[in-house]
Order: C-alpha cells, then structure tokens, then sequence
C-alpha cells in the first residue's frame, strides 16, 4: 500500500501562468512547497485526475528529474490512471502534444521554461497542456491561478523515485507509470509527414547542413531523424546532448545565441543549411549560407510550398500568424485564396483554429512555426519541411528567397528587444504610446505616415472569447508597422520587445540590410515611444 499524505500549505503569491505557462527562477521554483502548490492548483483548476490519463516530460533541465517525481508522486495522490512518461523524464514540447493526442490521454504536464537559460541561477517552468494536446486556453490557466490563490492543501504520495533510466511500465500505487523512449512516436509522426526518401536523397548529393541543438531535448531527436534516419554525416547535430545547464548557454535559436551557428553560415565554405532549436525544442532558427531566413519570412516559404510536401499536398484550409509577426504570410494566403488569421502572442491562440480545420500553418516572429500535425509549434518539423522544399526544388535558400520575393515582394522585418528593463519604465513606456493612439493618425515621420493606431484585441472566432491588451500598434501607409509590446515570457524587470515591418516592392530594393531597410521606422519608433529617455538604453539588447 502507498499511503498518501496530504498537506496542509497556503496560498503563494504569483503563481499566474503567462504566455507559455508559470516560468519562474529555478531557486523560486525549489521553495518550500512551490511546485507542490502549483500542481495541486493545476489539478484543482482542472477539476481532478481522478481517473485521468496524463503524459509528463521536459527539457531536461535542472530539476528536471525531481520536479518530475514530484509530479507522478501528486498524480498518483490524486488518483490518475496512468501517467505516460519520456525516459529519464525528457519530451520535447512537440513530442509531448504528440503523445497527448496520439494516445488520447487527457492533457500533460511540461517542465520546461522553453529557451530561457537553466540550471541553479537559471529559470525553470511548469506547463500544462489540453487534451486536444496545445497549451492549456486563458479560461484553463484563468482556474488554475484561482486555485493558487484558494489553495489549503496537497496530495502527495510517499514513494521512492521512480527508475526512468529505461522504458517500462511500473505501478506507483493504484496508478501505472509507462515509460517510453521520448523520440520514437515523434519520429514515426515526422515521417508520415514528409518525404524522407527527397531529403535522404539530398544529403546523399553531398548536401551539407549543421543543425545546433545547443545542449537542449532536440539532440536526441534530431540525432536520431537527421543522421540516423535520413543519412545526414555524423556530426551535422552538434551540442547534441543535452545539459541540466545547457552547457551554460541561452538556449534560443536566434543569430545572437547561437553564434557559432551563424558564424559557420556565413563563411564563404559553410554548409549548404543550418539549423538550431531552443530548449524544449519548439522554436526553430533557419538560415541558408549568407542568408539568414527571418522566422516571419520562413512561415511564408512555407505556406507558398507547402503542396510539395507530402503531408500538405491537398494544401491548406488556412494560416494563422500571430499580430506581431510580419505579414509576409498574409500575402501568400492572399494568392491562394485561403483564409489568414491575425492572432495575439502566444500558441494557445492557435488551439481553436487548428482544432476547427481554419487553419493548417502558423507562425510567430519568435523562432515558433508548426501545423495541426500537434497542437504545439514544433522546431525539428519546421527544419524537415525546409529540407523537403529544398529537397524537390533543388535550390539554394538564398535562391529560393529571391524567388520568393520576386513573386511576393519583400516585407523587411525586425525586432528589437531591450530586456530586463525597470518595470515601471517600460511600462511608461507602453503608456506614452497608448496616450498617442487617437492622435497619431495623419501625422508623418519622415516619408512615413500613420494611417491607423490602436491596441490589439482578439476576437477568437471559434468560441467567441475576447483577448484585449495585447500590443500597440502604429500602421503605416504601404504596410510598414511599428508595434510594441511587453514580454510574457521574461523574469526579470520587463523585456520591451519593439517589432518593425516595411513592405517592399522594388525588386531592385531586396537586397539590402533589413537594418537599413528599416531605418525610417527605427527612427518613428524612438520618436513616438521616447526608448532611450524612458528606458535609459540606447541600443536593443537583442535583434532578430
Ligand atoms: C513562447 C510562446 C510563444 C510566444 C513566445 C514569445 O515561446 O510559446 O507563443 O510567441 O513565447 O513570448 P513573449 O511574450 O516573450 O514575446
Ligand atoms: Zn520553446
């Protein structure tokens, strides 16, 4: 008999899950009764597991493993069925939405604080997913943080740690644990997708690619996909092995994190293709040699070739991007006739879309791009399609974005990040600009005029639920856009993320720096939003 125990504890301030889950410091995370108070909210806010079938796994990252125990411990205290576990308590996120529906279990739980750096000094995090195998919806996570605040006790079973070194079924009292290899169904999933038989044959022409897994859960996946199935040389994935620390590395596939990456893609003897995946594997970075593929321009390749690929061949019901991300998209879906949805920050929006067969893509300008294949974006799927494109259209990346700009015009993009600011400061911020909405309209920055200002709200059009506040945006005749909004994802103080878009139709004008194609709306962002008075920072500390 495992005797339970239940525990009395008490309300912990802040445990209110953000854009992606509760994403806290690990150090945070490893107080007295923090995880267990969470859990038991998540379960409270669920309206049980009695019965429940659940998948668990995460990054691996530090206090992976135990945080781990201590969530079969609760769920066997709770009176779960069966939890369905990655060995050694790893799943990428797509992984895990992937056994979420394949086994028709009843949502999951994720430990991840996705490309945040980990370790004892870094971030850790907790998500829950839904049945349907996606981010818990704002109602979920709304009775979860409820319940935080209501909290009087826990369950937990008393056990040893469960072995997760092997794949196995064991009982932890009434409830069964099966562990299973993290990669395998994954694996099978990515080939039913696409054509394994082009790529292998691509890499058999001497195709070169480096794919940095940078010491995150993608290592064993694409270890497995790449070099072992689809006949990439030994060594493409480097940083293959994942890390509690990630071998003290920011696990986030953007030029600036990972460096080596892109120094190699833009030496003149690089590979043909690179790659990189952040934490939990469901960003992706794509860049060509000398030619890094914005994440916003790398959805609209993939919409434009989506029919050559076998999983998508019928083509798509719709896209969905979400508002900050560029609308380089939204001119691919208008060629096609399909429907282009404009969601807020963050993958839950996407759930109801994909759920209702609008939409078979999405994207979002932060390194996240994915279809109804899972409910998740998902980093080693967007690599696969890319290689399948390249594979039958048997091109270069920078020939096949010039190709791609010559039919759909080039919309320049980037964003500016300025992080761990002082909250109230960007908060000032945020609020100067909304003070300017009603009078921007009309006015000019340089060649720029405004046409329209506002702050972006989401009418979900599947069930109806409203999203308010979710970025400042300034809109520019001819396309160009300027939108500001706070982080939900950061730890620290506030990240003021600043995204700049112009559209070009110039082919003569397609080559340049997107930095200096964007001058213009660089300067009406400092003017409008005062950054540098406000903020105390002259300079972004990260551009994408
Ligand atoms: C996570 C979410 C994404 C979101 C991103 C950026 O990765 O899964 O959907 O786009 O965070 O969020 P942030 O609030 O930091 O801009
Ligand atoms: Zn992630």
């Amino acid at each position: 008999m495992t005797s339970i125990r239940t525990i009395p504890t008490e309300p912990i301030e802040g445990q209110k899950p953000g854009t992606s889950g509760l994403r806290k410091k690990t150090e945070v995370f490893q107080t007295h009764h923090y995880l267990e108070n969470f859990i038991q909210s998540i379960w409270n806010g669920i309206g049980g597991v009695e019965g429940k079938t659940l998948v668990l796994g995460g990054d691996g990252r530090h206090f992976n493993s135990q945080a781990a125990q201590v969530v079969l411990r609760m769920a066997a205290a709770s009176g779960a069925k069966k939890v369905i576990v990655g060995k050694r308590a790893l799943l990428s996120t797509p992984a895990a939405s992937n056994l979420i529906r394949k086994r028709g279990a009843d949502g999951g739980i994720i430990l991840s604080a996705s490309h945040n750096p980990g370790g004892p000094k870094g971030d850790f995090g907790v998500k829950f997913n839904a049945a349907n195998g996606g981010p818990a919806a704002e109602g979920i996570t709304g009775k979860i943080f409820d319940a935080t605040k209501e909290i009087a006790e826990f369950h937990i079973a008393e056990s040893q740690d469960i072995g997760l070194r092997m794949t196995d079924t064991v009982m932890l009292g009434e409830m069964e644990i099966e562990i299973v290899d993290p990669v395998d169904d994954y694996a099978e999933l990515m080939a039913e997708l696409f054509d394994f038989d082009a790529i292998r044959a691509l890499f058999k022409s001497g195709f070169r690619m480096r794919f940095d897994a940078m010491h995150a859960v993608t290592g064993p996946y694409a270890t497995r996909v790449l070099e072992e199935t689809l006949g990439a040389s030994p060594g493409t994935v480097f940083n293959a092995i994942p890390l509690p620390d990630f071998g003290e590395g920011h696990p986030d596939p953007n030029p600036t994190w990972a460096k080596q990456l892109w120094d190699e893609m833009m030496s003149d003897s690089g590979p043909d293709f690179g790659a990189a995946s952040d934490g939990d594997g469901d960003r992706n970075m794509v860049v060509g040699r000398h030619c890094y593929v914005s994440p916003s321009d790398s959805l609209a390749v993939l919409a434009a070739n989506a029919t050559l690929v076998p999983g998508y061949k019928d083509g798509l019901k719709g896209v969905a991007r979400s508002m900050p991300t560029s609308q380089a998209v939204d001119r691919v879906a208008e060629k096609l006739g399909i429907d282009c949805y404009e969601t807020p920050t963050g993958w839950k929006f996407f759930g109801n879309l994909l759920d209702a067969g609008r939409a078979t893509l999405c994207g979002e300008e932060s390194f996240g791009t994915g279809s109804d294949h899972v409910r998740e974006k998902d980093g080693l799927w967007a690599v696969l399609f890319w290689l399948n494109i390249l594979a039958v259209k048997k091109c270069s990346v920078a020939e096949l974005m010039e190709s791609h700009w010559a039919a759909y015009g080039r919309n320049y993009y980037s964003r500016h990040d300025y992080e761990a600011v002082d909250s109230d400061a960007a908060a000032g911020v945020m609020e100067h600009v909304r003070s300017q909405l009603t009078t921007l309209p009309g006015t000019s920055f340089g060649s720029l005029t405004v046409a329209a200002a506002d702050e972006f709200a989401y009418d979900d059009p599947v069930d109806g639920s409203r999203a308010e506040g979710q970025g400042l945006r300034v809109l520019f005749e001819g396309g160009g856009r300027l939108v500001l909004r706070l982080s939900g994802t950061g730890t620290e103080g506030a990240t003021l993320r600043v995204y700049l878009e112009k559209v070009e139709t110039d082919p003569a004008a397609f080559g340049l720096d997107p930095q200096e194609a964007l001058a213009e709306v660089i300067a009406a962002a400092e003017t409008i939003a005062e950054i540098t008075s406000r903020t105390g920072r002259d300079a972004p500390d990260v551009i994408t």
